[in-house]
């Protein structure tokens, strides 16, 4: 075979090839295979080995023209490819603008939370600051230093989650009251926000975890007057001056006298509901003048100091302020609940 004949021969062959590449690989694979020191066109090489030395350069010049032409071939082939999957890429990589956007969720505060600022924030305004008492509690600082004795029947009031060693879920905020009278000299003026629990049947005005929160001013001549009078500021700040509340005597074994402040049903607009129990009012918060017992406790003399103290349930303003008909929605986590709340 000569010269001529095999370059005709491998011509055909790569056009054949060409017409299977797939991708740029293929056209390297392509190269190597014609191109590549063991490759189809350095077999050529044998044909000039083996011509006698006239024939020899126009021999060389036709393969070496060959080898450039399929260079050449080779070399375009391989820039299309590249390109070609290139741009294949970017329309895989594309972003589509017409596409919806993802919605993204924001988190908001939860109701009770909301409630908890709105009241802090009126009680700041009103000079009392901030002091946190401990969820876990010795049964000391929730009853015996708030003067229930160990066989007080008030004691039942509260039915109580007992821990080990000693322990137990506190059953209010008032707690924090014997705290900090032991550990600050008055005057104190403080408000403690936190959790409490009570061992109780869940029901629609009632559940086992909920948030109190406790204020209490102590200091010389601290009167019944001063109470009556923070509360109604407090309560018309915070329900507005319309919203009608009714005090009511009431007995707790930490103050002397007790009462307990009732807030007009907005659920029913006092016509009487399940989250009223039918009454028309809603009992939201219990208070007093601290008993003398609990200032001597806190070796504080009661001859020279006097103070008063509230306890406010969270929940049940909640329930209120939005008309909500049952306690249990709070704690379901149910964010078509959750997500009605700005
Ligand atoms: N600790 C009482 C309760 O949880 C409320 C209270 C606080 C009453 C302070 C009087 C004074 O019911």
């Amino acid at each position: 075979m000569s010269v001529d004949q095999r370059i005709e021969q491998l011509r055909s062959t790569l056009s054949l090839e060409v017409g299977r590449l797939t991708s740029y690989d293929d056209v390297e694979a392509l190269r190597v295979r014609f191109l590549g020191k063991k490759g189809l066109l350095a077999e050529l090489m044998v044909f000039l080995k083996e011509s006698g030395p006239e024939q020899r350069p126009l021999m060389g010049e036709k393969i070496n023209s060959f080898k450039q032409e399929v260079t050449g071939h080779l070399d375009r082939l391989s820039s299309s490819w590249k390109a070609k999957e290139r741009s294949s890429l970017l329309e895989k990589e594309a972003v589509d603008p017409t596409l919806p956007g993802r919605q993204s969720y924001l988190g908001r505060a939860h109701p009770i939370q909301s409630m908890l600022q709105t009241v802090l924030d009126i009680l700041i305004s009103m000079g009392f600051s901030i002091q946190l008492g401990p969820d876990v509690d010795t049964d000391y600082y929730n009853f015996e230093g708030l003067n229930f004795s160990p066989d007080h029947p008030a004691r039942d009031m509260q039915d109580t989650f007992y821990l080990n060693q000693g322990f137990l879920l506190r059953t209010h905020t008032s707690n924090t009251q014997v705290h900090v009278l032991k550990s600050h000299a008055p005057p104190v003026r403080v408000v403690a926000p936190g959790r409490c629990f009570r061992n109780e049947d869940i029901s629609s005005r009632s559940h086992v975890f909920f948030h109190q929160v406790e204020g209490f001013y102590v200091d010389h001549k601290v009167s019944f007057a001063d109470l009556l009078g923070t509360m109604d500021y407090f309560l018309k700040r915070l329900l507005g001056s319309e919203t009608k509340t009714r005090f009511r005597p009431s007995y707790f074994p930490f103050v002397e006298p007790g009462l307990e402040v009732d807030v007009m049903c907005r659920a029913c607009h006092e016509k009487g509901c399940r989250l009223c129990k039918q009454t028309g009012w809603l009992e939201i918060l219990g208070a007093g003048m601290i008993h003398p017992s609990v200032l001597l406790a806190a070796k504080i003399d009661p001859e020279a100091y006097t103070g008063y103290a509230w306890g406010l349930g969270i929940e049940r303003l909640t329930l209120l302020e939005h008309g909500i008909p049952d306690i249990r929605m709070l704690t379901e986590n149910d964010l078509r609940f959750l997500s009605q709340f700005p």
